[in-house]
C-alpha cells in the first residue's frame, strides 16, 4: 500500500515529487507529504490529510525548493489519516525524516524503549517509531544514516519500504526494503526512488529492482551502494525499462477504469502475441516448453491469489480440470498461507497477480517453495516481487493497470490461464487435434469479439443509470461463468459502494432466494452452452419472485430475453473462453453505475491498488 518517492539531483525536487505521488496515487490516498532540504540547509516536512492535490494546495505559499526530497501517498495501518499521522515523519531531533510503506511489527516494543530513553511522538504510526529508533542509534554510537539505518533495520520486525533523509547531510538518501516494493532509477548524475516505475519512467529507463533486506545509499556524484543486512556488498544490476509514459496517462478517457476497460482488445494481443501462432495451430508458452513435464508430474495443481486474480484463478480451476484432468485446489492466498495446508513435493503452485506485490499471494508462494512445490507466476508487472520469487511463469503483459478496479489485468490472467491449459493438454495428449485448433482459431478472434460488446456501452450506460437505486445486486453464474459472477459483484461492489454477492445460479435457492423482492436487481451470466436451460429455470424462479434480470446472453438468445428485464448480448464464442467475453458488460455496468452515483472510479474509499500488508 502507498506510494513513496525520492529525488536527488541538481533539478528542483518538489515538482518531480508531486507529479510522481500522483502516478503513485493508485496505491494509497488517505494523506500525503514531501520533505525536502533547502539551500539553507533546513528540513521542511509539509504534510495533509488527504489527496495529493491538497497537498499541492496546502504548498503553495510554503518554501518548497531543494534538490532532494522524500514524498509519500499513505494508505494508513497504524493511527488514522490525519495530518499528524502523514508521512514524512521526523525524527525527534528533526535531523531526519522518513517515508515508510508497510508496517513495523514490533512497533510498541521499540516504542516503549524510546520512550525510556527519553524519546516522544507525536504521531500513533508505527513509522515514528522506526526513525526515532534510527535516530537514537545514530547519535548513541555517532554512526552515518547508512550504518544507522542498516542497524536499526536488524532489530525490526514486519514489512517496510523506506526512504530516509538527513538535514546534516542533504547529498545523502538511504532507502530500504522487506516485502514492499522499491526500485530505484538512474538518471544523469540523478537519482529516483519509487515504490513502482511509474515516477521515474518520464526522466530514465535505467533501473535497479531493491531485494528485501537490502539497504541501498544514493549520493550526489557518487555510484550507488547496496548492503544487505547480512552486511554483504551487493553489485546493483541495472535493467532496462520498456515502458513509455503513454502507457501510464488517460489518453482522453474520463478515468483509468475506462480506459483500461478499452484497452482489452490490445491488451490481449499483446498478452497473446508470439504464444498463441493461429496460422500454426499452436500455443507455444516458454514456461509450458521448459518446464511442462513438472505439470504432467503434478498430482495436483494448487491456485492461489487474492481478489479478482482469486477469481481469475477459480476460472483457471474449470480450465485445467476440463482439459488436462489434472485435479486443482483454488484458495485465496491469505487462508492457505495460515492453515497450514498439505503440499507435497511435486505439487505445482500457481500464483496469480496484478502487481506481483500482493503480501498474503507471496507469502503463500514462500510457503509452498519452502515445503518442496513448483512455483509457477502469472504477473503483470514485470520484475516485481511474484515474478522474482517463481521458479518460473507467465507475465500478462497487460501494460500498467492504474484502476484501482482490475479490469484488463483480469482477462489477461484469464488469457494466459487458457493458453497454459490448452498448451498443457496438448502436450499431455489429452486434447484432440480438431479441438485444440478449433479453439486456438477461435481464441484469435477474441479481441474483436470484445471490441463490439465495448461499441454497444451506451446501452449498458442507460441500463446503468435504472439502477443507481439499488442497495444490493446479486450475480449469478454456472461452471465458467460462476467467477465471472463474483467479478462482476466485486467490481460493483469497489466502485459502486453497492453491496453485491456473486452466486453459482443453482445455489440461490439454498438461501439468498429469501432476498428477492421487486427492489431486487439480479445480474445472471447467462451465455448459451450445456447449461442453458438449468440458467434458465432460475431466472424463472427469479422472475416468479418479481426480482430484475439483467441477462448476459448470448447473440440471438430467443427464451432468456423474453424473461429477462434487460439482455445484453455478447458474440458467440467457445465455452471455455466465454469469460473473456461475459465480464466485459459487467466492467461497464459497475463503471457507468458507479460514475452515475458520483463515485470516485479510479480511487474508491478504503482500497488501494497494491497490497502490500496482510
Ligand atoms: C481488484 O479489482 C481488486 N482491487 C483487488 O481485489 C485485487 O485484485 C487484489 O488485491 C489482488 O491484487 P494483485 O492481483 O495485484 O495480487
Ligand atoms: N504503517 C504505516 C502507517 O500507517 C505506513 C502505511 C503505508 O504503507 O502507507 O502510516
Amino acid at each position: 500500500m502507498c506510494g513513496i518517492v525520492g529525488y536527488l539531483g541538481d533539478k528542483q525536487a518538489f515538482d518531480i515529487l508531486i507529479k510522481g505521488l500522483h502516478r503513485l496515487e493508485y496505491r494509497g490516498y488517505d494523506s500525503a507529504g514531501v520533505a525536502l532540504v533547502d539551500s539553507q540547509g533546513n528540513l521542511n516536512v509539509y504534510k495533509t490529510k488527504g489527496k495529493v492535490s491538497s497537498l499541492e494546495d496546502y504548498c503553495k505559499d510554503k518554501d518548497t525548493t531543494g534538490t532532494v526530497g522524500i514524498a509519500h501517498t499513505r494508505w494508513a495501518t497504524h493511527g488514522e489519516p490525519n495530518d499528524k499521522n502523514a508521512h514524512p515523519h521526523y525524527s525527534q531531533s528533526k535531523n531526519l525524516a522518513i517515508i515508510h510503506n508497510g508496517i513495523i511489527e514490533n512497533y510498541l516494543s521499540l516504542k516503549t524503549f524510546l520512550q525510556k530513553e527519553g524519546y516522544q511522538f507525536q504521531s500513533d504510526t508505527d513509522t515514528e517509531v522506526l526513525v526515532q529508533l534510527i535516530d537514537y542509534i545514530k547519535t548513541q554510537h555517532n554512526l552515518s544514516l547508512y550504518d544507522a539505518v542498516h542497524q536499526a533495520l536488524s532489530q525490526v520486525i514486519g514489512a517496510y519500504a523506506i526512504g530516509v533523509l538527513e538535514k546534516n547531510n542533504p547529498n545523502v538518501l538511504v532507502a530500504a526494503r522487506k516485502s514492499s516494493p522499491l526500485i530505484i532509477g538512474i538518471g544523469e548524475g540523478e537519482y529516483f526512488l519509487g515504490s513502482d516505475a511509474s515516477p521515474i519512467i518520464e526522466y530514465t529507463n535505467k533501473v535497479v529492482y531493491i531485494n528485501d533486506e537490502e539497504v541501498v545509499k544514493i549520493e550526489r556524484g557518487a555510484n550507488m551502494e547496496i548492503r544487505n543486512l547480512k552486511n554483504v556488498v551487493l553489485q546493483p544490476k541495472v535493467h532496462e525499462l520498456s515502458l513509455n509514459l503513454d502507457d501510464i496517462e488517460k489518453g482522453g478517457f474520463e478515468h483509468f477504469m475506462l480506459k483500461e476497460i478499452f484497452e482489452q482488445p490490445k491488451s490481449l494481443s499483446l498478452c497473446m502475441n508470439g504464444r498463441l501462432h493461429r496460422d500454426l495451430g499452436e500455443i507455444r508458452l516458454s514456461g509450458i516448453l521448459d518446464y511442462g513435464d513438472k505439470f504432467e508430474r503434478a498430482s495436483r495443481i494448487i491456485i492461489t491469489a487474492c481478489g479478482t486474480s482469486w477469481h481469475a484463478g477459480l476460472i483457471g480451476k474449470y480450465l485445467f480440470e476440463t482439459f488436462c484432468r489434472i485435479p486443482v485446489e483454488v484458495e485465496v492466498a491469505s487462508e492457505f498461507r495460515y492453515r497450514n495446508p498439505v503440499i507435497q513435493r511435486g505439487d505445482v503452485l500457481i500464483a496469480i497477480s496484478q502487481s506481483g506485490e500482493t503480501a498474503d499471494t507471496l507469502a503463500a508462494m514462500e510457503l509452498a517453495k519452502k515445503q518442496g512445490a513448483f512455483v509457477y507466476g502469472i504477473c503483470n508487472v514485470v520484475g516485481s516481487s511474484v515474478a522474482r520469487l517463481t521458479d518460473s511463469g507467465t507475465y500478462t503483459h497487460a501494460g500498467p493497470e492504474i484502476g484501482v478496479a482490475s479490469t484488463k489485468a483480469f482477462t489477461t490472467q484469464v488469457a494466459v490461464l487458457t493458453m497454459t491449459a490448452l498448451a498443457l493438454a496438448k502436450r499431455m495428449n489429452k486434447i484432440t487435434d480438431e479441438d485444440y485448433k478449433r479453439i486456438i482459431d477461435e481464441f484469435a478472434t477474441i479481441g474483436d469479439k470484445i471490441q463490439t460488446i465495448l461499441n454497444n456501452r451506451d446501452y449498458i450506460k442507460e441500463i446503468s443509470k435504472i439502477f443507481t437505486y439499488a442497495k444490493n445486486f446479486i450475480y449469478l453464474g454456472r461452471g465458467f461463468n460462476y467467477p465471472v459472477a463474483m467479478e462482476g459483484a466485486l467490481k460493483l461492489k469497489e466502485i459502486s459502494y453497492i453491496h453485491a454477492e456473486g452466486y453459482p445460479a443453482a445455489e440461490m435457492k439454498h438461501g439468498p432466494i429469501a432476498l428477492i423482492d421487486e427492489e431486487m436487481p439480479i445480474v445472471v451470466v447467462a451465455p448459451h452452452y450445456a447449461m442453458y436451460s438449468k440458467i434458465l429455470s432460475n431466472v424463472q424462479e427469479v422472475k416468479a419472485r418479481k426480482g430484475k434480470v439483467i441477462a448476459v446472453v448470448t447473440e440471438g438468445d430467443v427464451d432468456i430475453k423474453k424473461l429477462a428485464d434487460y439482455t445484453i448480448e455478447v458474440p458467440q464464442t467457445e465455452e471455455c473462453l466465454s469469460p473473456l467475453l461475459t465480464v466485459i458488460p459487467l466492467q461497464l455496468l459497475s463503471y457507468y453505475i458507479a460514475v452515475a452515483k458520483g463515485r470516485d472510479v479510479d480511487q474508491p474509499r478504503n482500497l488501494a491498488k497494491s497490497v502490500t500488508v496482510e
